[in-house]
């Protein structure tokens, strides 16, 4: 058997990388934003995940213009980082599961829902912000399954779709063999509000990502009225991110409870926002 723990929702803006080999974590820029990790570490300690399921957007390390999968899902021993140039020291690689990969694989196709499956995969900052921020000193005890999903090129795929994904995803995770229970982490890695270019660069809207973040425990589909074009307007081009998050929560399949909260205004360019919910029942 597996179970989803819960889901966690972090920003995965590049800089925090540097700020925590810098050791900067005590500054006054960075402290409101890495103490909203203590909660996290504190649940982590308790649940104690073997795998985490890690939603994010692929930056162009693996899929560019020319080819964009709409959802993928790593079936891949290990995941490199590739050096993305933004100056954060590349990282070793982190260990897959291909079992638990190839099942989610399985069991998503068998639902409809016509994923890319990559048995070879790189990381970017989207998987090892969130992987050192959760996991400081072990982050490679935990075996990671990452799956991606479009917020880069339009079309993306739309919230309710993505809604979906994450309920086939926690289908897939309940009908999982495992001995013992295999307790499984998702993580959704980008947002909340933020736009990097263009005549609205530095854009975030503190009142949508409130609303946003607050149906994902009271109305978790509210965000499905909002078309990609929507979501553009309300939360910035790169906004769009928060797809991941929805994609984690719906996981759930369920009631929610919210452990841990933490908002913090801004890190770079971005609405910083970390996030845990864990099933209600
Ligand atoms: C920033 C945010 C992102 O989501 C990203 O992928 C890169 C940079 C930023 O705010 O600097
Ligand atoms: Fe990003």
């Amino acid at each position: 058997m597996a179970r989803i723990v819960g889901s966690i929702m972090s920003t995965h803006v590049p800089v925090i990388l540097n700020a925590i080999t810098r050791h900067e974590e005590s500054e006054p820029y960075w402290k409101p934003f890495f103490d909203g990790y203590e909660d996290v570490h504190a649940w982590l300690d308790e649940v104690r995940p073997d795998v985490a399921v890690i939603v994010h957007n692929d930056h162009g390390m693996n899929f560019f213009l020319d080819k964009m999968p709409t959802f993928a899902v790593g079936c891949a021993p290990e995941y490199r980082h590739g050096d993305e140039g933004w100056g954060i020291p590349t990282v070793a690689p982190y260990p897959g599961d291909q079992d638990l990969s190839w099942h989610l694989v399985e069991s998503l196709i068998a639902d409809d829902f016509d994923v890319t499956t990559c048995q070879e995969m790189l990381v970017d900052h989207a998987v090892t912000n969130p992987m050192k921020l959760l996991w400081p000193d072990q982050e490679r005890a935990v075996r990671i399954v990452p799956v991606t999903v479009n917020t880069v090129m339009f079309p993306y795929p739309s919230a309710k779709r993505c809604f979906a994904l994450g309920e086939a995803i926690g289908r897939a995770v309940s009908s999982y063999r495992a001995e013992p229970e295999l307790r499984v982490v998702m993580i959704g890695s980008g947002g909340l509000s933020h736009q990097l270019e263009g005549t609205r660069a530095g854009y975030i809207n503190k009142a949508f990502d409130l609303d946003f973040v607050n149906s994902l425990t009271t109305d978790p589909t509210w965000v499905t009225q909002f078309s990609g074009e929507d979501l553009v307007k309300e939360s910035g081009s790169q906004g769009v991110e928060l797809l991941t998050w929805l994609t984690a929560r719906a996981a759930i399949l369920g009631a929610a409870r919210q452990v841990a909260w933490n908002y913090h205004i801004p890190i770079s360019n971005t609405a910083a926002g970390t996030l845990v919910l864990e099933p209600a029942a």
